[in-house]
């Protein structure tokens, strides 16, 4: 999605059910997310000060939650860029393809879950910046 704006991209309040023993929170095909979960995956022991991210896909949708502790994903579509904290395993950041995301700011312990659409294909990357723009502009 080479037009894809940072405005396609929102938290979305995830299904939340209280117990006074722990909280649950749960993700449904169909239901909670714009697309058809395929893999899941996530990042813990992340050390201080580390950064993540630095890329964008092709065609790759993702949900990121941060599933415990916080840290924050910019955003950039080549023109816009936003900035959100994710700090509540109630939420989750969709973010469309065609969106260059980094993930900094990791809480010690902090756990972040990604569901995404497709399964991984190194090819659906861009790791370079000036690509990316390229990528936008054409
Ligand atoms: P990458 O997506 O670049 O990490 P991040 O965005 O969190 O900084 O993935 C880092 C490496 O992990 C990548 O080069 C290959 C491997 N990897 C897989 O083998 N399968 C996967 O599903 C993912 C997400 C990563």
């Amino acid at each position: 999605m080479k037009q894809s704006s940072v405005y396609d991209c929102t938290m979305i309040e995830l299904d939340k059910h209280h117990h006074e023993k722990g909280n649950i929170t749960v993700v449904e095909n169909g239901k909670t997310v714009p697309f058809e979960v395929k893999r899941t995956y996530y990042l813990y022991d992340v050390p201080g000060g580390e950064s993540r991210g630095g890329h964008a896909h092709k065609e790759l949708s993702q949900l990121i939650i941060a599933a415990s502790g916080s840290f924050t994903v910019t955003l950039d579509d080549g023109n816009v860029k936003r900035t959100f904290l994710l700090n509540r395993p109630y939420q989750g950041l969709y973010i469309v393809p065609g969106i260059w995301r980094t993930l900094d700011d990791f809480s010690s312990g902090s756990v972040c879950l990604v569901l995404a659409s497709h399964k991984y294909d190194e090819n659906d990357y861009i790791r370079d910046y000036d690509k990316f723009i390229r990528y936008k502009k054409d």
